[in-house]
């Protein structure tokens, strides 16, 4: 049977099964009926999870970008594979046919080796969410050189942090970028990040904003000054399957940031097969997913798996917000995008403005919706389905992380119902666990675990870019044998899978273990709650205590009558043991650049212990702590 396309519950059925019962046969079937090879494996997987040693397709031979670009310019040349949409809606958007596409790579890489970059070597890239970025990308994989993609939203200390772990020689970035009416000159930030490296340093600068910037000489070169002499065709690199495709820097708990790798056959086979089921891609829709490319999500499911499917893949380079907030909705009607694909913190924030943006606009050339990133609360669900999808639109909301490469858990459209606040069911070969806190499995339905996932999937990061031992302890060392994810799971009668949280965020009040993130839902639904944070803080009695923090949708409400609101609403939803003890209303909440909330920072405030924040330097909004500080309690 082809499995590649599973559009019916039977075939989900039987193809799980078999992805479970014959992991070889399965994944051998799907890799070599569906990409392009030029010698297929010796084996489809080798796998020790307590030396976390994993590998797939061993020995195979292939590029990526022949995947993703070549082998449709074959087939469907004049398909157009990537829309830019710009910042500025006066500005004109650009387009991309496969066969363009492979003209641009190949220039990209052409400038790259003439730069003197050669395979194996580390690039880092730090461009916005224009073309260049996906081009810089794809040049990266063209040649075997292992891309690290760094978010341009980054500080100039994190961005040296990264380019001196892996050790990368040139960067790519851009004179500046547009962010709704603002611009932030990033070739600025760039030079003071290489005061920090070695002298060995190259950069590559795209012109964007022509803001006046300094060049360097024999270090900086602009990119026009040099693409125009290249070759239009660059010939693919033969990499090996187990060859590191890119890195990818990811926060740790503590300490430096994660240096994940990913490799090139199976993360190309998973995202692949992911992209095509998950989203349902049908061959003239039009696929938008709002992430950045400087995140797994971007090169995940903006780059390859769309692009390896043949799809066309909508980059947008602004904001949400500008210049009102109807923009997302505008870009849906205009290209009559089909999925669309954004995080939840996105639609709360959209949501809040109310259904005055949406009225008026063409929505109905969505089939698919989609959220990633963290649990979406019912609230917000609900909005996004009734608002955007007009009750039409299956939601797929896909639970995965920078390491796993790809999504795990989803619903599938038509396959898989959909269910407010629950990822759902594991994805073809994955096969999730829950267990307590020594590890026993918890085979039982309805209820809650810590997630684990039991057998390799083909797009698991396979190292720690530098430090293979940190990779055992942090994900296969908790619970021997078995890959831990991190988060806290409820698995409900039917199998379905609810991401509570981080199993970081519980605090034990009174003996009792208490999760944060279904309190922060239950009075996140008050009428006059836009978001919430809940930390645990050190108290006498009980041992720990709750402290709230919570933003308002309208500041002018009495705050004495929300916080009393706020611990019947706890003790009506769950019980009086989790009132909070300390409720504190504020402005807003320190927040990761992927939208996170960074409870790491309110739990030391919460705590008083305000010297010890440890590192802000990625916060979207640093300038809340100080607030928040101040008006603690
Ligand atoms: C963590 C991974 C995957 C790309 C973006 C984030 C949380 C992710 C969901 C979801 C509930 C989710 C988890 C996970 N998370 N998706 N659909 N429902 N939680 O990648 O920065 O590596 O974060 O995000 O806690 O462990 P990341």
């Amino acid at each position: 049977m082809n499995n590649y396309l599973i559009n019916n519950k039977n075939k989900y059925d039987s193809a799980y099964n078999e992805s479970l019962n014959n992991p070889e046969k399965f994944w051998n079937d799907i890799a070599s009926e569906n990409f392009s090879w030029y010698d297929k494996w010796s084996s489809v997987v080798k796998w020790d999870f307590h030396k976390a040693k994993i590998n797939w397709f061993s020995n195979a031979k292939l590029n990526i970008t022949v995947n993703c670009i070549d082998r449709h310019v074959k087939t469907n040349p004049h398909k157009i594979a990537i829309l830019f949409e710009p910042n500025n809606v006066n500005e004109k958007p650009k387009s991309f046919t496969y066969s363009e596409l492979l003209v641009e790579v190949s220039k990209m890489a052409n400038v790259l080796k003439s730069l003197g970059v050669k395979k194996g070597d580390r690039v880092c890239i730090y461009l916005p969410m224009i073309p260049e970025l996906a081009f810089s990308v794809l040049a990266c994989a063209r040649i075997g050189v292992i891309h690290s993609v760094v978010f341009a939203g980054f500080s100039s200390d994190a961005l040296a942090t990264r380019i001196n772990d892996c050790n990368s020689s040139l960067t790519i970035t851009s004179d500046g970028s547009f962010r709704g009416a603002k611009t932030l000159n990033l070739k600025n930030i760039v030079d003071d990040a290489l005061l920090k490296c070695n002298d060995e340093q190259k950069v590559l600068v795209v012109k964007r904003t022509l803001e006046p910037i300094k060049m360097i000489s024999k270090r900086d070169v602009f990119l026009e000054d040099i693409i125009s002499g290249v070759d239009v065709y660059c010939k693919p690199e033969i990499m090996d399957a187990e060859d590191p495709l890119f890195i990818l820097y990811t926060s740790g708990s503590t300490g430096k940031p994660k240096g994940m790798v990913h490799t090139t056959a199976g993360y190309m086979v998973y995202t692949s097969y992911t992209f095509k089921n998950i989203f349902q891609y049908t061959d003239n829709d039009v696929y938008w997913c709002t992430a950045d490319i400087g995140w797994i999500t971007g090169h995940s499911y903006i780059l390859y798996g769309p692009l390896s499917n043949g799809a066309t893949t909508l980059m947008f380079e602004g904001v949400p917000s500008y210049p009102d907030f109807s923009r997302f909705w505008s870009i849906v009607e205009k290209y009559k995008v089909t999925q669309f694909y954004t995080a939840p913190t996105a639609i709360r924030a959209l949501a809040r403005q109310g259904v005055k943006f949406v009225q008026g606009i063409d929505l109905s050339s969505l089939k698919v919706l989609g959220t990633v990133g963290e649990p979406i609360n019912e609230e917000a669900w609900n909005w996004y389905n009734i608002n955007i999808g007009k009750n039409n639109c299956p939601i797929v909301d896909t639970w995965w992380q920078t390491e796993t490469g790809g999504i795990l858990i989803s619903s599938i459209p038509n396959v898989i119902p959909d269910k407010p606040t629950f990822a759902t069911k594991p994805f073809l070969g994955v096969q999730p666990m829950l267990v307590d806190d020594n590890g026993n499995e918890l085979k039982d339905n309805n209820i809650v675990g810590k997630l684990c996932i039991n057998f390799p999937w083909p797009s698991i990061a396979r190292t720690i870019w530098g430090n293979h031992e940190r990779y055992i302890n942090t994900y296969f060392s908790t619970f021997k044998g078995k890959y831990f994810t991190g988060d806290g799971a409820y698995r409900d009668e039917y199998g379905n899978y609810r991401i509570t949280g981080r199993v970081d965020d519980v605090v034990i009040v009174s003996g009792h273990n208490l999760g944060t993130a279904p309190i922060e839902d239950a009075i996140n639904e008050h009428p006059n709650i836009a978001e919430s944070a809940i930390v645990g803080f050190p108290h006498e009695i009980k041992g720990n205590a709750l402290y709230g923090f919570i933003t308002l949708k309208d500041s002018s409400i009495d705050s004495n009558y929300i916080k009393s609101d706020i611990n019947k609403i706890i003790s009506n939803k769950i019980g009086p043991i989790a009132k909070l003890d300390k409720i504190q209303i504020t402005t807003g909440l320190p927040k990761t650049r992927s939208g996170k909330i960074m409870r790491r920072i309110l739990r030391k405030i919460a705590s008083g212990d305000f010297n010890n924040l440890g590192d802000i330097s990625t916060l979207l909004n640093p300038e809340v702590v100080n607030k928040i500080i101040n008006n603690s309690l």
